[in-house]
């Protein structure tokens, strides 16, 4: 997720085309910001670190001119977020300039052909690779059209890119693969960006490049292509967006856009990772055979992390066969922890910055322990203390309640999970690919799940006024539960707890009554029968019971109040589907009781104090 806008036309708008419409597309991603201008035949580039009015400030304070510039606003995927790793990237012949959305899958199969041929990298970035893929194609076919789009053709993953030529200051290319571009033209201005609200300041008419095109403007004209070329009409339509709310789309929340984005978030997840039946995590290779021959895994993290961790224990002791103990990092970081040699600490975090985890790494790396980063952020303080790690590339969070880093960190655990079961020849190949092929098939089954929110709300408006509620879950199910009661409490300021399903006898059973709800997470599992045991004893004290069910047990509904009927998956990956509905109940609860659920109180998304 980031945020690109290029313009090309009359010189005394490009800064503010620029600059206001990089502000806009800010929610996706604030890392760096940068632009490129071509100025006295040279590409000249103000890029830095942090928001966008810092180089929009530079920049002017340069007083250039130019009738050309690419603009990025970024959320890093590929290295650090620092000036360098910045966009627009140059060539390395400094030829091409570029802005880049998305991930290149294949970047380090093309950055070994390009050192081959004599190129330096001056970046972390994938994009990087890009560029100089573009520029090598077009020296070699002497022909620049031929050049970007053959090298287009060979790139795997998403971007949407817009380049331009140093010697060419009346050409500009823009091309999509997966990431969203629109391209408007008012007179001889042209306008590219992100989304169409840099644009419609100037034009309400709008072409949205589709998946394999090329944009290719030349003086006062401009083409679409596919990758081979071929000419392709595309028309200009009127959108009809105000402004404040494109950022959230039609939603009208953050959470609900990100509950709303976990088939996307999820597949971005997945991308590169899980492919020709295999799990390949770049970010852990190096360290694939610590973890391999570890005698004991520790996980830490806090608060939705934390659950994710709970999630990956039972998994973790199943299937790589070693003990796991997962720990809040407030209180790993003070009792004197033992660590022995060899122990892989795996730490997530979804901003990477939270105080107490950051402090719990560093704990960690000092008694000697392999300390593997499951973050989101890239270029976090963790991501960056961690020796290596996998990021999560859900995009930002901005929602206060975690939702679809839940999901991402649950995918990436799995996959690690999957893979070092695999290696460790605890699971056959034929399992190894059942199991991928179920992961797989995640982020579609989220899409019906969603495809609920309706049948949701109706469930939640019987419960929202209570004051308190209870979850119960079983296995793995367990912390589904926790995040589900927890989802509920912080947004919703409904008294929420989550239970292990057996433990209801030990005290809280002492609670039921018709004002207590409770939610159970019934899937398919080893559990089965005691779970519809543990309900009905919650059912004849009276309370409301909620059920999320898969058709294979569909017969629960007998002793159920309610019931939302998920996509049946493997019970070792249910917990990613099932926490799903609890994430809508909470929402739909939150917005019943009038609640800011992106901004819920005494809360902070990223806890950078203990
Ligand atoms: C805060 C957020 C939670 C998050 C927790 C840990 O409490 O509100 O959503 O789970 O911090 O944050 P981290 O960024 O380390 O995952």
């Amino acid at each position: 997720m980031c945020g690109i806008v290029a313009f090309k036309g009359n010189n005394n708008n490009t800064s503010k085309v620029i600059f206001n419409g990089l502000k806009l597309l800010e929610y996706r991603g604030y890392d760096s910001c940068g632009i490129g201008v071509i100025d006295n035949n040279e590409i000249k580039t103000f890029k830095y670190k942090g928001r966008v009015r810092k180089t929009e400030k530079r920049f002017n304070e340069s007083n250039i001119k130019s009738s050309i510039a690419i603009g990025h606003t970024r959320w890093a995927t590929h290295g650090e977020p620092n000036d360098i790793n910045s966009h627009p990237i140059k060539s390395f012949n400094g030829e091409f300039a570029i802005v880049h959305n998305g991930i290149i899958e294949n970047y380090r199969e093309l950055k070994k052909v390009l050192i081959e041929k004599g190129y330096e990298f001056f970046t972390e970035t994938d994009t990087e690779v890009l560029i100089n893929f573009i520029e090598l194609c077009v020296s070699e076919s002497n022909d620049l059209d031929k050049g970007i789009s053959y090298a287009l053709s060979k790139l795997e993953g998403a971007f949407g890119i817009v380049l331009i030529k140093k010697s060419n200051p009346k050409i500009m290319y823009a091309a999509r693969k997966g990431s969203p571009l629109a391209f408007g033209k008012k007179g001889n201005d042209f306008f590219i960006a992100s989304d169409a609200t840099p644009i419609i300041e100037y034009t309400k008419k709008i072409i949205y490049l589709d998946n394999g095109q090329l944009l290719k403007i030349r003086n006062k004209n401009f083409q679409i292509l596919d990758f081979n070329l071929n000419r392709i009409s595309k028309k200009f339509k009127d959108v009809d967006v105000e402004l404040e709310k494109v950022e959230l789309g039609d939603y009208e929340s953050y959470m609900l856009k990100e509950i709303m984005e976990q088939p996307e978030s999820l597949k971005q997840t997945i991308l590169g990772r899980i492919k020709d039946d295999n799990i390949t995590l770049g970010g852990i290779q190096d360290y694939g055979k610590p973890l391999l021959e570890t005698k004991r895994i520790i996980i830490i993290g806090c608060g939705t992390s934390w659950h994710a961790g709970l999630v990956a224990e039972y998994f973790y002791e199943k299937y790589i066969k070693v003990p796991v103990e997962v720990e809040y990092a407030s209180e790993f970081r003070y009792r004197f922890p033992i660590i022995n040699k060899g122990d892989v600490v795996i730490v997530i975090s979804q901003s990477g910055e939270t105080a107490d985890t950051l402090e719990a790494t560093r704990i960690a790396k000092k008694k000697g322990a392999i300390v593997l980063g499951i973050v989101n952020v890239v270029g976090s303080s963790i991501a960056r203390l961690t020796e290596e790690g996998c990021y999560l590339h859900a995009g930002p969070e901005i929602g206060v309640a975690s939702t679809k880093a839940f999901t991402s960190q649950l995918m990436v655990l799995l996959m690690i999970g999957v893979k070092a079961a695999y290696l460790k020849k605890n699971i056959t190949q034929k399992k190894f690919h059942n199991m991928i092929s179920h992961l797989k098939k995640i982020p579609s089954q989220i899409n019906k799940v969603l495809e609920l929110n309706s049948e949701i709300k109706k469930i939640s408006k019987k419960i929202y006024k209570k004051n308190h509620s209870l979850f119960m879950g079983r296995g793995n199910n367990f912390p589904v539960a926790l995040e589900g009661a927890l989802k509920l409490k912080e947004i919703s300021y409904i008294h929420a707890e989550g239970y292990p399903a057996a433990e209801m006898k030990h005290g809280p059973i002492a609670l039921i009554d018709k004002e207590m709800p409770v939610i159970v997470i019934c899937t398919k599992s080893d559990e089965y029968d005691k779970m519809i045991g543990n309900i009905r004893e919650v059912g004849s004290r009276n309370a409301i019971v909620i059920g999320i069910i898969d058709k294979e047990n569909k017969h629960v509904k007998d002793y159920l109040d309610f019931s939302i009927m998920v996509p049946s998956t493997s019970k070792d990956f249910s917990p990613i589907i099932n926490q799903i509905p609890l994430q809508l109940l909470a929402y739909h609860c939150a917005i019943l009781r009038g609640c800011d659920v992106d901004k819920p109180r005494n809360l902070a998304k990223s806890v950078t104090v203990e």
